[in-house]
């Protein structure tokens, strides 16, 4: 069963943040119900708290929640940039600014994340299989699927030094330390006493809780592919309907496969590492390993790939030729030794290559466009886009984004 290897998986993993089972479980009581995305009133967000949605919401802006008070949820996950960041590696503290145009003004570069912030879009959906059921308690999280649920990813950041803890206290006092200021705070009191009935869920666990209440209501499901499978044949292009054919008969999909266009299971591709970075980002566990992401909703949360080095969709689906080719031993796919018998990453061996990248069909340009385009038609932008005006704390919603 798919959910028990990656519960497998990730215990294995190395512990970031999600050792510290320090919070209750918050586990969502639709466990392992069949969800018809398509029917945009299908979240997979039982919860239909709407002053608990408004608190996450606030939660999710305020820079409150970060140790200098600079960074919010939303510095790198904002609406404008389909709730990525439209970097390559995110800046967290001490940077200014949004997207592209972020700098990172702290001492010593603290704030650079060594990672792609990858969308909020469609996270409610993480981990959904091909018949489209999910487990939201064991929702995979992260590049690596380190974390299980939004729950528990939701105070991975909070305690994270680069991402919005910084210097200001110490990480096992990260989240005791933002509880206290909420709990001092008399409007966050009243939301959270609205959202739960008492001012007592003022704690981690009702912080994790309404952030992913509301993240579970930032879906976006009705991409012209959507109502094409709904049944209107013109809702995609000729182009696209053969991108689609190709995508599928190549092999796309035995990785980006079921609902999501994702089997959220970890594999080796041999993404080259990004050439900012002093380490090499080796992936889970030591392996290179990535989690296969989602395909919805590429159109704004580029650039690709872990650490965005795939800039435009037609360079990053392009890799997969010079992949597939160095994995079977030349840059045609033939022998002849092609990378001195090494991946697309100089560090990755190309027998550590996921057979299903050795395995794809033959992609000459025209299969990359016309896949370029199918990748266009699951794009659905009309998704919640709220900036809100104010935040509780006073201080300017998303950070210091302006
Ligand atoms: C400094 C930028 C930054 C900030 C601030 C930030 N994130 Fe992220 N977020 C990232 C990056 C980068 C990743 C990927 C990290 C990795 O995979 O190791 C990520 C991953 C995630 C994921 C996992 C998505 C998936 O599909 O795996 C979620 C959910 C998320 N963040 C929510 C939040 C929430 C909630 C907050 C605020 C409490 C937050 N983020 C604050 C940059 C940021
Ligand atoms: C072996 C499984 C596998 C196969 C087969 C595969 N992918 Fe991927 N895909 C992944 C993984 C894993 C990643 C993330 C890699 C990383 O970031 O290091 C990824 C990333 C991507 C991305 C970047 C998405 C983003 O948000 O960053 C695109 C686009 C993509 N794949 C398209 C394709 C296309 C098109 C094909 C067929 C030509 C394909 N993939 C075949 C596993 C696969």
């Amino acid at each position: 069963m798919k959910f028990t290897q990656v519960l497998m998986i990730t215990t294995l993993i190395t512990c970031f943040f999600s050792c510290q089972k320090d919070f209750p479980d918050v586990a969502n009581p639709i466990d392992g119900e069949i969800i018809d995305i398509n029917n945009t009133n299908n979240t997979g967000n039982t919860n239909t708290n709407t002053n608990m949605v408004e608190l996450g919401r606030m939660l999710f802006w305020d820079p409150i929640l970060s140790g200098g008070k600079d960074v919010a949820c939303a510095s790198c996950h904002h609406p404008n940039f389909g709730y990525a960041d439209g970097r390559a590696l995110s800046i967290g503290v001490g940077g200014v600014g949004l997207g592209p145009n972020r700098q990172d003004l702290s001492p010593g570069n603290i704030g650079f994340v060594s990672r792609n912030s990858p969308t909020i879009i469609n996270t409610a959906f993480n981990g959904m299989d091909e018949d489209g059921q999910i487990f939201p308690s064991l929702a995979p999280m992260f590049w690596d699927n380190r974390t299980l649920s939004l729950e528990e990813q939701a105070l991975g950041p909070i305690r994270s030094f680069e991402e919005m803890r910084g210097h200001a206290f110490d990480e096992d006092v990260a989240l005791d330390s933002i509880v206290n200021r909420l709990q001092e705070n008399a409007e966050y009191q009243q939301l959270f006493e609205s959202a739960f009935g008492n001012t007592n869920a003022i704690n981690p666990a009702g912080i994790a809780r309404a952030i992913s209440t509301f993240e579970r209501t930032i879906v976006a499901t009705n991409s012209p592919f959507d109502q094409f499978q709904a049944g209107n044949q013109n809702a995609m292009t000729q182009n696209q309907i053969r991108g689609m054919n190709r995508f599928m008969q190549v092999g796309c999909d035995d990785c980006h496969s079921g609902p999501m266009f994702s089997d959220f299971e970890l594999h080796v591709v041999g993404v080259p590492d990004h050439n900012q970075l002093d380490n090499s980002d080796t992936g889970a566990n030591g392996t290179y390993a990535f989690r296969t992401p989602t395909l919805r909703n590429l159109d704004e949360t580029g650039p690709y790939f872990h650490n965005g080095v795939g800039g435009s969709l037609q360079q990053t689906v392009d890799f997969y030729r010079t992949a597939r080719g160095f994995a079977n031993g030349g840059p045609s796919g033939g022998g002849g030794g092609g990378n001195n018998g090494l991946s697309v990453n100089p560090n990755v061996d190309r027998n550590e290559i996921d057979d299903d990248i050795r395995n794809l069909g033959n992609l000459n340009g025209d299969d990359i466009q016309e896949i370029v385009d199918f990748l266009r038609a699951l794009d659905d932008p009309d998704f919640d886009r709220t900036i809100p005006q104010s935040v509780p704390s006073g201080l300017n919603p998303g950070g210091n984004i302006n």
